[in-house]
C-alpha cells in the first residue's frame, strides 16, 4: 500500500496509507489531513485541494489537463511549477513515498 507524505503548514509531516485508485485528495480526507478541504468533492471546481508536489516526484505524474490547469491559474496560493490539484492525482503503486506540501494559505 503506497504511503503519501503530506507536509503541513507548520512543517510537520502526516503519513497516510493510500488505496490504489483513490486520489491524493481522498487519501488526505480519509487521513484527516488539515488544509485539504476539497469543497467540491473532487469534481475539479474548487481548488481547495491544491498541493505542491515534491520535485523528486513531479516526473511520475501525468501533466494537468486543460481544466485542472485553468483552475490552478486561479488558486488562492501562488501557482508553482509543480502545483497540482490533489483530487486529480490517482494513486498508483509508484506513488509510494510521494511528498506533497500544502500551501500556507490552506490551513
Ligand atoms: S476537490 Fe475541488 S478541485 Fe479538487
Amino acid at each position: 500500500m503506497p504511503t503519501i507524505h503530506y507536509i503541513l503548514k507548520d512543517g510537520t509531516t502526516r503519513e497516510v496509507d493510500a488505496k490504489i485508485g483513490a486520489s491524493v485528495m481522498e487519501t488526505a480526507i480519509r487521513g484527516n489531513v488539515r488544509g485539504i478541504d476539497a469543497e467540491c468533492g473532487g469534481c475539479c471546481s474548487c481548488a481547495t485541494c491544491h498541493v505542491y508536489v515534491d520535485d523528486a516526484f513531479a516526473d511520475l505524474l501525468p501533466p494537468p489537463d486543460d481544466m485542472e490547469s485553468a483552475l490552478l491559474d486561479a488558486v488562492a496560493a501562488e501557482r508553482r511549477p509543480h502545483s497540482r490539484l490533489s483530487c486529480q492525482l490517482s494513486v498508483t503503486a509508484a506513488f509510494d513515498g510521494l511528498r506533497v506540501r500544502i500551501p500556507e494559505t490552506q490551513a
